[in-house]
């Protein structure tokens, strides 16, 4: 049985294959009745350990929308608040004779120890710092469907590098689709070991954004994860903005037809001012719409035809 654990797993026919299902399930989506009947009989449960809004309720819809069983378990309602090992929850789960588990932890790598764990597929909902597939492949499908190809177009992908597992994802992805990808963040918040890492995957990077931005075909802001940083946020939320916000100023610079995504949520203020994040060529909620159609995608192709 096959897993989505990393963009890794893809190369670009698949990627492309997964953007055409993708493009008739948005049709689906738009139906007035918008079930299929493709994964009856299949059973997908959304096992997140860490907090989600878009993710698990695109997935549990995906799923609802493919006639799938769909349960969705949380660490804070399930008995690892208790003390249980994620080796026994999982273990107790897919006993239960589950198809497809749909994980997110705050651990990097804990999606692939469980695929080496349980016989269900196993699909990487977020895993710590490290990736984030299926946001990966709906924003480059929302950027796709914006600009008609990707192939050398500039992407700046902008912010929290440092916590961005969105950002580890998403170069890897439009790298493969052709885009060029210059990716900033202030020193701080900067990866270390990125140079040596762009360099093997072919990304620029940048601690200025006002030199980056007017050739950008499009603009990704990332959120500043103040959750993950226990030493601190430097530089202060004030300098942030003023340096690497897409403020109102910046919005300027930007021509009229220049995507601006963010993967969500957003802290509106701080990396992204609400004239962007509303503004007419703003693909936010094209993205959140675009994740449904690539989770139903995505559970098509790793479940349908699969014995249950
Ligand atoms: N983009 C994203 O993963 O959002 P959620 O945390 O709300 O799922």
């Amino acid at each position: 049985k096959r897993h989505l654990l990393s963009i890794d797993d893809l190369g670009v026919d698949d990627i492309t294959t997964l953007f055409t299902t993708a493009a008739e399930m948005h049709d689906v989506q738009h139906r007035e009745v918008k079930k299929l009947p493709a994964l009856r009989g299949r059973t997908v449960i959304n096992l997140f350990f860490e907090d989600s809004t878009r993710t698990r309720s695109s997935f549990e819809l995906a799923g609802k929308w493919l006639s799938a069983d769909t349960i969705n378990i949380t660490g804070k309602g399930s008995s690892t608040s208790k003390g249980e090992s994620l080796r026994d929850t999982v273990m107790t789960i897919a006993s239960m004779g589950v198809d497809a588990l749909v994980m997110r932890h705050s651990a990097s790598g804990a999606a692939l120890q469980v695929s080496q764990w349980v016989d269900a597929a196993v699909i990487n909902a977020g895993d710590g710092t490290h990736e984030h597939p299926t946001q990966a492949l709906l924003d480059a499908y929302t950027l796709t469907r914006r600009l008609g190809t990707l192939e050398d177009k500039h992407v700046v992908i902008a912010g929290d590098l440092t916590h961005s597992r969105v950002f580890r994802s998403n170069v890897k992805c439009l790298a493969k689709l052709g885009a060029r990808v210059t990716v900033v963040a202030p020193p701080t918040l900067m990866p270390s070991g990125v140079g040596t890492w762009s360099a093997s995957q072919g990304f620029a990077t940048s601690y200025d954004l006002d030199e980056v931005l007017p050739t950008a075909d499009a603009v990704m802001m990332l959120r500043v994860q103040k959750e993950r940083m226990s030493g601190g946020f430097f530089p202060s939320p004030r300098e942030y903005t003023v340096g690497y916000g897409l403020t109102r100023d910046r919005l300027r610079v930007l021509g009229p037809d220049v995507p601006i995504c963010h993967p969500g949520p957003m802290n509106r203020g701080l990396e992204i001012a609400a004239d962007a994040a509303d503004a007419a060529q703003s693909a936010i909620l094209e993205q959140v719409s675009a994740g449904v159609a690539i989770r139903m995608s995505v559970l098509y192709h790793l479940l349908a035809g699969e014995a249950s």
